[in-house]
């Protein structure tokens, strides 16, 4: 862990409003630093974990994800008290991890719903938000975030799919403040379905997705106010996906 001034001079603003701050320079993963924190101390303030690397990343649907040296991984450990009920939480996190990345580098990135963000047909970054139940009445959520800052080798199996924002990872932190920020003002109401909207890489095109029993196909045709994706049937019928992963279909 680094010395207290350097971490207070980093994320001064977002410490002086109640963030504790946990810089590691190598974690296995910040969501379960984040999660053994939450059932063993109980914290009823946010905490942000940030790692230079990770060694066990994960993804959503048990994916690793891959954590070298040179991007910012970090988990923002969320009393849930704090979160008012049924809020899409990861639909928020993109929006300001999509803003933080324009405003600091101004580069526009695509939301690939629900909430990977995309940069030249390649993922720079992906977000997974976990649950935990600690015991009593302690409940929290960890917004996990990885952005793959400066340009790198990835390995030979994400090579097709992953890409990096090619920025100076020097300046890590204040993305990091700048994504947190963003969503606590997000989380309080702050407007993010337009940006959510604007930015998707989705609205429009056709997709797969899994249907609970079979793969299905559709053409992706609004987001409601949940973040829910409408998608078109062939049928002509329509559905509301809320969760789970869906495929670009190109031609
Ligand atoms: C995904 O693309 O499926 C989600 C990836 C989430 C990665 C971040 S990196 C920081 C945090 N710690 C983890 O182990 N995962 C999240």
């Amino acid at each position: 862990m680094m010395n207290m001034n350097e971490i207070q001079d980093r994320f001064g603003q977002l410490r002086q409003e109640g963030t504790e701050i946990r810089l590691f320079d190598r974690l296995d993963s910040t969501n379960s630093e984040a999660k053994r924190a939450a059932l063993s101390e109980h914290p009823a303030h946010p905490v942000l974990f940030v790692a230079d690397e990770q060694t066990a990343g994960r993804g959503r649907c048990g994916n690793a994800f891959d954590s070298a040296k040179g991007g910012a991984y970090f988990s923002l450990l969320l009393p849930v008290e704090n979160i008012p009920a049924s809020v899409p939480v990861t639909c928020m996190a993109s929006v300001a991890v999509y803003r933080a990345i324009d405003s600091l580098f101004g580069i526009k990135t695509g939301i690939k719903w629900v909430n990977d963000l995309f940069l030249s047909g390649k993922k720079v970054c992906g977000i997974l938000a976990e649950g935990v139940n600690a015991t009593g009445d302690d409940r929290y959520v960890i917004v996990g975030i990885g952005i793959n800052l400066s340009d790198r080798e990835f390995p030979e199996t994400l090579r097709e799919i992953a890409g990096s924002l090619g920025v100076d990872a020097s300046r890590r932190d204040e993305l990091i403040a700048s994504v947190v920020q963003t969503l606590f003002v997000l989380m309080r109401g702050g407007d993010w379905l337009g940006d959510y909207r604007a930015r998707s890489i989705v609205l429009g095109r056709d997709v797969r997705f899994w249907d609970g029993a079979s793969e299905a196909f559709g053409r992706a045709v609004g987001i409601d106010a949940d973040g829910g994706l409408e998608v078109l049937l062939p049928s002509g019928g329509r559905v509301i996906l809320r969760s789970g992963e869906i495929h670009l279909r190109t031609v």
